[in-house]
């Protein structure tokens, strides 16, 4: 095992990660839509919260346990579905989950995972996880992708709403994103400095999209697998489609790319037990306010009603410990996982996990709460939020 000890921050796994994961892989996620504003603007505008300082407080007991939608978690932060994490380290998502579970969070499987519902369930104990759902228009395949991940002992359905059609990233476009990548002669030389990754890769046979690979009509290859997944996402998808999955599903559900009072109060009466304010980490629509910054209108708005969580720029246990303060009840990290991931594999994300509650702890301490639960707005500087 490897001495993490002095690897104190998120930003150190992202410097590691940087160094260890293929340029395409680390690009694809270190990126946002267009100007990268709205991505920016997610860690940035956490930053101008300020914290109210509290002396002589008994600081004795402290606990982050809580729960989202009803499941004790260790702390409020699940980790978000991300596209290809398998190819940020080989064999990813297992590596996730299994990190997840040993700390008590839960995790979510992407649709457009490397590792499939399938290996998740057979690797992790049939431990229960998450799954997060893409509206394809290959509706049939949706049926069974649901049916799939209600055999995985999935126990919670996130179904993103906000990529209808996808924000373009132009790094993607630059470095030709694929997976796996293709033997051009660019991606030879940038493999040859990564010789961890390239050996774990050759290690496993998960090298594509796990979930789609084999179940999808007509796609036997590579080159159809990937002319499939970028014509299926459906731009005609409505709160119809919403309660069809609602119906089909029938457990948990939570809405995933809520930015909007509006769309805020059609979730709530959707009946979703959650919904997550979230701009897709700012890969989607630049320009578009940071979730922390347009948290608040839409926990004042149905708060009362629903469960809301955010995501979108958490790199430290202050940033959930402010939203919590702000009325989300649970946040989701995706690029802190990643980081963690890319730079360390599953040590990495437990790296992660650890230096994030030790952060919400502490600083939680040096506001003068003991108990997650009881923290609200009042820790934060008026004026700044
Ligand atoms: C590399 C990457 C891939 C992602 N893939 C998905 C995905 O497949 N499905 C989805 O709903 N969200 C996806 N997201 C968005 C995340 O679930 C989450 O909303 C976002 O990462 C939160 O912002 P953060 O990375 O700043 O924590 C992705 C994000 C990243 C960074």
């Amino acid at each position: 095992m490897a001495d993490l000890s002095k690897i104190t921050n998120i930003e150190d796994l992202r410097v590691i990660a940087k160094r260890r994961v293929p340029k395409m892989f680390y690009d694809y996620a270190d990126s946002g839509a267009w100007t990268e504003g709205t991505y920016r603007a997610n860690e940035s505008d956490f930053q101008k919260i300020k914290l109210r300082q509290r002396v002589a407080v008994n600081m004795e007991g402290r606990s982050t346990r809580t729960t989202m939608i009803g499941q004790d978690v260790a702390m409020p932060v699940a980790i978000a579905p991300t596209g290809l994490t398998g190819m940020q380290h080989a064999d990813g998502e297992i590596l996730g989950a299994r990190a997840a579970k040993a700390f008590g969070i839960p995790f979510t499987l992407s649709t457009m995972s490397i590792c499939s519902l399938e290996d998740i369930a057979e690797n992790t104990d049939r431990h229960p996880f998450w799954f997060q759902l893409y509206v394809m228009k290959d509706r049939d395949f949706i049926e069974r992708l649901i049916e799939r991940a209600k055999a995985a002992n999935v126990t919670a359905l996130q179904l993103t709403l906000d990529l209808q059609i996808l924000g373009q990233r132009h790094k993607d476009i630059k470095n030709g994103l694929t997976a796996p990548p293709k033997p051009t002669i660019k991606n030879l030389i940038n493999l040859a400095t990564k010789p961890r990754w390239c050996m774990g890769m050759l290690g496993t046979k998960r090298r594509t999209f796990g979930n789609i690979a084999g179940h999808a009509k007509g796609v036997k290859d590579l080159s159809s697998l990937s002319a499939w997944t970028s014509e299926q996402f459906d731009p005609a998808l409505s709160w119809a489609d919403v309660e069809w999955i609602k119906k089909l599903w029938g457990g948990k559900l939570i809405l995933k790319g809520i930015m909007d009072v509006e769309d805020a109060r059609l979730a709530a009466n959707s009946g979703a037990d959650a919904l997550i304010v979230s701009n897709h980490g700012g890969r989607q629509l630049d320009g578009a306010p940071s979730s922390i910054a347009a948290l608040p209108a839409i926990v004042e708005a149905v708060g009362s009603e629903i469960e809301v969580w955010m995501d979108g720029g958490v790199r430290s246990g202050q940033d959930v410990l402010k939203a919590r303060a702000l009325g989300a009840r649970g946040t989701m990290i995706g690029r802190s996982f990643l980081y963690g991931l890319g730079a360390h594999g599953q040590e990495g994300v437990t790296r992660a996990l650890q230096i994030i509650h030790k952060e919400l702890d502490i600083t939680m301490a040096f506001c003068g709460r003991t108990q997650i639960d009881t923290v609200d707005s009042s820790i934060l500087l008026p004026g700044t939020f």
